[in-house]
């Protein structure tokens, strides 16, 4: 069988993972890359291989091209992927799915109406971390969940020296997006919603607070979020997402969380682990967890989460992630945004509703 060809519309901070995923994993062909930056995607280019865009849609046009990621600016997501399902893509899209709940909504009937294959990146469900979480769960370790503690920050060279697009989004789209999705995984709430077991959030409350990156820093977007979700069984967690940490952190981000339930509990240090440690003018934990390379190739969750894409179009199955799971998402940063907007705690209405 010939290899399936792959394509990476974005080929920035994050595309470019996407594009060493696809030339290193069997079956698939790195056939084209594409970014307004042309020198951008040449460069790529030059190291996987594919052909160069610089316009999505002429891209789209290349029959070789049968399976897409779609790695742009959060903001920018919807109208790439509905060009791409238009054109009978198989598609991979960044987190958030989309930014509104009318594209989101419009991705997901887009995919069912053509049939595609659509999968949203949300990588912590192959962290290992997360998964023995997960495990302990399943098997009854930790007893009923009763409060849950989720901490992803980032510093605050992310908004100001990684992100050039920082200003026309938040940390929400950027951070809480991973937790709430992890969250929603590990409480089933998918399956709660059809009337199975899980919980499901059913109350919402979130501050924002602004200053450091609008005043001293000129990037038009919050300092930081607070979320409280309050779900069904009496559950209770805490989100905390803010982009301001300072660049002395010896990782980019930070991420911990911990779930304590009626039986027992489980804690998680995702970035200052002490796994590995890296002493030189400063000390920086290198990544050995999202997305390392081993003897050259690119391993870890981060990778695994657009390899399992890939192996699913390769073999035809549906990947464990779909657009629903994005638009649940994507609904409840809104909520998110409004209770921050209005002062008050907001319902969650249905989420999985199409
Ligand atoms: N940076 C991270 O650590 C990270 C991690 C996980 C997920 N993501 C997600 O990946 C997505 C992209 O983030 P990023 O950090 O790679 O951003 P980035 O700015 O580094 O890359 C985006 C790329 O898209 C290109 N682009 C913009 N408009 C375009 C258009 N119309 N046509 C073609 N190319 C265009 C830009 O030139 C740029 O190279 C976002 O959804 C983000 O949430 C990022």
């Amino acid at each position: 069988m010939s290899d399936i060809g792959f394509a990476v519309i974005g080929v920035g901070t994050w595309g470019k993972l996407h594009a060493e995923v696809y030339a290193s994993t069997p079956g698939v062909r790195l056939q084209a890359v594409c970014d307004a930056d042309e020198r951008r995607a040449a460069a790529v280019a030059r190291e996987y291989g594919g052909a160069v865009y610089a316009r999505y849609d002429e891209m789209l046009d290349n029959p070789m091209v049968q399976a897409v990621s779609v790695v742009l600016p959060d903001f920018l997501h919807a109208e790439a992927c509905l060009a791409a399902i238009r054109k009978g893509k198989r598609l991979l899209v960044e987190k958030p799915l989309a930014t509104t709940e009318e594209e989101a909504l419009g991705i997901v009937e887009a995919a069912r109406l053509s049939g595609v294959t659509l999968m949203v990146d949300f990588h912590n469900r192959w962290s290992p971390m997360f998964c023995a979480l997960k495990d302990a769960m399943d098997r009854g370790d930790l007893g009923a969940p009763r409060y849950a503690y989720y901490r992803l920050n980032d510093t605050i060279y992310v908004p100001t020296g990684m992100l050039s697009w920082a200003g026309r989004s938040t940390v929400a789209w950027f951070l809480a997006s991973q937790c709430l999705d992890t969250l929603l995984w590990l409480f089933d709430a998918r399956s709660a919603a059809q009337g199975g077991p899980g919980d499901l959030p059913v109350r919402l409350t979130c501050l924002t607070r602004s200053g450091v990156l609008t005043e001293e820093r000129g990037v038009s977007t919050p300092d930081l979020y607070l979320t409280t979700v309050e779900w069904r069984s009496g559950l209770v967690t805490v989100i905390e997402n803010c982009w301001i940490l300072p660049e002395g952190e010896p990782s980019v981000f930070d991420l911990k969380c911990d779930i304590i339930g009626s039986k027992g509990a489980f804690h998680i240090d995702g970035s200052h682990h002490g796994a590995a440690r890296l002493i030189g003018s400063g000390a920086a934990n290198p990544d050995v967890l999202a997305a390392p390379r081993i003897h050259g190739r690119p391993t870890g969750f981060a990778a695994e989460s657009i390899r399992h894409f890939a192996d699913c179009v390769v073999r035809g199955t549906e990947p464990m992630v779909d657009g629903i799971d994005g638009l649940a998402v994507t609904r409840l940063i809104l909520l998110m945004e409004e209770s921050a907007r209005r002062g008050c705690s907001v319902d969650v209405g249905e989420l999985y509703a199409t």
